[in-house]
């Protein structure tokens, strides 16, 4: 301590930080932090809801693809506007489209040619692919239909 210089010394000795002090010290640096974890979901989930209604209300019909891309007992999966949507080619040759969107959880459906059934992996939820009718697993509803129709050789989906 002979060796240390004089504008070194001090008079106040260094207080040891209790543990109630500490916990405040870190509170006070991460409270924003956290606060924005918190607020942040909630604002998208708000935001994004606005977004949807406006996008799904501008989209009327869509594309899908050309009849010959789509075979018999076959389906395929398409945006809707913001939403996902689902087109099939019955066995029977007839076209079925549907919003995508399982009723239960909201997962992705698709249709499996396997079981002749529209398919939701999430819970196992099925669907009739002609109606779209809730026949198994958990979904409480059916899923919203669409109009299709086939105009110059293209599949063609819409709201109405
Ligand atoms: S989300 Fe589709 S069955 Fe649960």
């Amino acid at each position: 301590m002979e060796n240390v210089p004089k504008e070194w010394k001090t008079t106040d000795p260094i207080k040891p930080v209790g543990r109630k002090q500490f916990m405040k010290m870190v509170l006070g640096v991460f409270s924003p932090s956290w606060a924005g974890i918190a607020i942040y979901p909630v604002y998208r989930y708000l935001s994004s809801g606005n977004s949807d209604a406006s996008s799904s209300q501008t989209v009327s019909s869509v594309t899908v693809c050309k009849v010959n891309e789509l075979p018999v007992n076959t389906g395929k999966n398409f945006q809707f506007g913001s939403s996902p949507a689902l087109v099939i080619h019955a066995q029977d040759g007839s076209f079925h489209a549907f919003k995508a969107v399982c009723t239960h959880l909201g997962c992705t459906v698709q249709y499996r040619p396997d079981k002749s059934l529209i398919w939701c992996a999430c819970h196992g939820g099925c669907y009739n692919p002609d109606t779209g009718k809730n026949v198994s697993g958990p979904p409480p509803k059916p899923l919203p239909a669409l109009v299709v129709k086939v105009e110059n050789d293209s599949i063609v989906v819409s709201i109405s």
